[in-house]
């Protein structure tokens, strides 16, 4: 049996720009995880997730591939996942084989509500890296995240894929995404393993330093945000809003650049700087598209860290999910940790997931 993991991720600044090739934003690693467990299997493979309820997604092979042995095709990162490699595999000529894969996760909470820790993209990353052990592929992480990259586009177009990013390559990372139509041009033309091996306008990850002087905390609104339904909002509405998306590009970039600068510098009150200036690029963002970005919860959850002197912002689509503060390690959290819990913001004890090499 392989058994591999996947860290979830958060958001630290340059959301929503980020979708737009070639956008710079920062992410790091959180260390809760994905888990997949992989069984070979005989005749047919299966797929254990709670996402299927207790009934296991059952497929097999014909000539058009992989097939369900039942009708309802779930829109779904897993079997996209599966596909993917396969199609690897295929191409590569390496023989074919079943295997029964086991997917849980940390991702969400007790009464299965997810904390918004990116676990679509933690499940993609672990699945490509279960395979990856299981035909012996020997790829590098930049390989396995173009693998998660492909396969993710196939499901949801317009995704960035930071979060495929993070999770691949752990720590803290600046990452600007792929033109995703020239990805997808390039998998028709030349295949999965034609596309891995051309360049990729617009991506660029780079590894960054962790601030040494200040720490991460992080808290959960409780409230379910749906990603794509945001990301869509602000696409119907950005093209009446032609001009102000524009300016949220550049100040966004402006905002991202002089946190990764920041961060190089290990410069404490640079990087909070920034934070609080991409906390309002989104807020002027959210004041014209009017897509819902900073709940009420998630605007308490920065303004008390604001109120001791660290930055606040939400982390990811907004809407919800969860919100990151950095603050100085010696800063007195008891105010803030009072009024989260005053405001059901639930304080998530987590630690970065450290860098997994191959940048
Ligand atoms: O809500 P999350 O954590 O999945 O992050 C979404 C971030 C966006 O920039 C809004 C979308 C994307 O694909 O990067």
């Amino acid at each position: 049996m392989i058994t591999v993991r996947a860290p979830g991720k958060l958001f630290i600044a340059g959301e929503y720009a980020v979708v737009e090739p070639g956008n710079p934003s920062v992410l790091v690693a959180v260390d809760r995880f994905v888990r997949v467990e992989l069984t070979p299997s005989v005749g047919k493979g299966s797929i254990h997730s709670e996402q299927y309820g207790r009934q296991p997604l059952v497929w097999y092979r014909d000539a058009r591939g992989i097939v369900l042995d039942h009708d309802m095709r779930p829109v779904d990162y897993i079997l996209s996942s599966i596909e993917t490699v396969e199609q690897y595999v295929s191409e590569r000529a390496i023989a074919p084989r079943f295997y029964d894969l086991s997917v849980s996760s940390e991702l969400d909470d007790v009464s299965g509500r997810k904390f918004g820790l990116g676990s679509s993209a933690a499940v993609t990353v672990a699945t490509i890296n279960a395979l990856n052990q299981f035909y012996d592929l020997q790829l590098t992480p930049r390989q396995r995240y173009k693998l998660a990259m492909l396969a993710t586009i196939a499901v949801s177009p317009h995704a960035s894929g930071g979060d495929l990013a993070a999770s691949t390559f752990g720590g803290w990372i600046a990452y600007s995404a792929p033109d995703r139509i020239q990805v997808l041009r390039l998998r028709e033309a030349r295949g999965v393993a034609g596309a891995m091996d051309a360049d990729w306008d617009g991506f660029s990850v780079r590894r960054l330093t962790p601030p040494s002087e200040l720490q991460l905390i992080v808290g959960w609104t409780g409230e379910p945000a749906s990603t794509s339904r945001l990301v869509d909002d602000l696409r119907d509405r950005r093209w009446a809003e032609e001009i102000r998306y524009s300016d949220f590009l550049e100040q966004s970039r402006h905002d991202v650049e002089g946190l990764i600068a920041s961060l190089d510098a290990d410069d404490a009150e640079g990087v909070k700087r920034a934070i609080k200036g991409a906390r309002r690029t989104l807020s002027q963002l959210d004041a014209a598209a009017k897509v819902g970005i900073e709940t009420p919860a998630l605007a308490r959850l920065s303004d008390t860290a604001e109120a001791i002197g660290a930055a606040g912002k939400s982390s990811g689509a907004g809407g919800g999910d969860c919100g990151v503060v950095l603050a100085s390690h010696d800063a007195d959290l008891s105010g803030l940790l009072r009024e989260w819990e005053r405001s059901d913001i639930r304080h998530l004890a987590l630690a970065v997931h450290p860098s997994e090499g191959g940048l």
